[in-house]
């Protein structure tokens, strides 16, 4: 994977990518993300635990690993649901609203890009603060 990808179909497809290291033993539904910022691309996979609410999403994993290399300048995050049920279209596929509030906290301007495995494109493109109203500051 090259050290930055900008191109939303390529951030997809390392989203999809990520989504094989997810480790799913209680749901069997793998998510990837994979996320730029202004220097680099991050993936990240779901993580799930015997206590199922340890489980981390893989938009938060990924958000995770640039945070933890000192890179908050946050621009576009692609989610690859690739186990989505088809009859719940695109609310099988939108992100959590704990990941929408983690949207916010590090970059409310975030470009969401939301692929679907089922229909194989982008079904939709967001900005953070539109996807979650009014939410909890401190
Ligand atoms: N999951 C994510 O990774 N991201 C989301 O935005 C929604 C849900 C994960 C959590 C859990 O491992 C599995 O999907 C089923 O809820």
């Amino acid at each position: 994977m090259p050290s930055i990808i900008n191109d939303p179909k390529q951030l997809c497809d390392a989203a999809r990518d990520a989504a094989n290291n997810a480790y799913v033993e209680y749901s069997n539904f793998r998510v990837g993300a994979a996320l730029t910022t202004k220097s680099a691309t991050y993936t990240g996979a779901n993580v799930e635990s015997a206590s199922y609410g340890l489980s981390l999403c893989a938009e938060r994993a990924a958000i995770t690993k640039a945070v933890n290399a000192g890179d908050r300048d946050l621009v576009r995050l692609a989610i690859a649901c690739v186990d989505a049920k088809p009859e719940l279209g695109i609310n099988g596929i939108m992100p959590c609203g704990a990941c929408r509030q983690w949207f916010i906290e590090f970059a409310p301007e975030l470009e969401i890009i939301i692929w679907s495995e089922n229909d194989g494109k982008i079904i939709g493109t967001y900005i953070a603060e539109d996807l979650l109203s009014n939410p909890f500051k401190l």
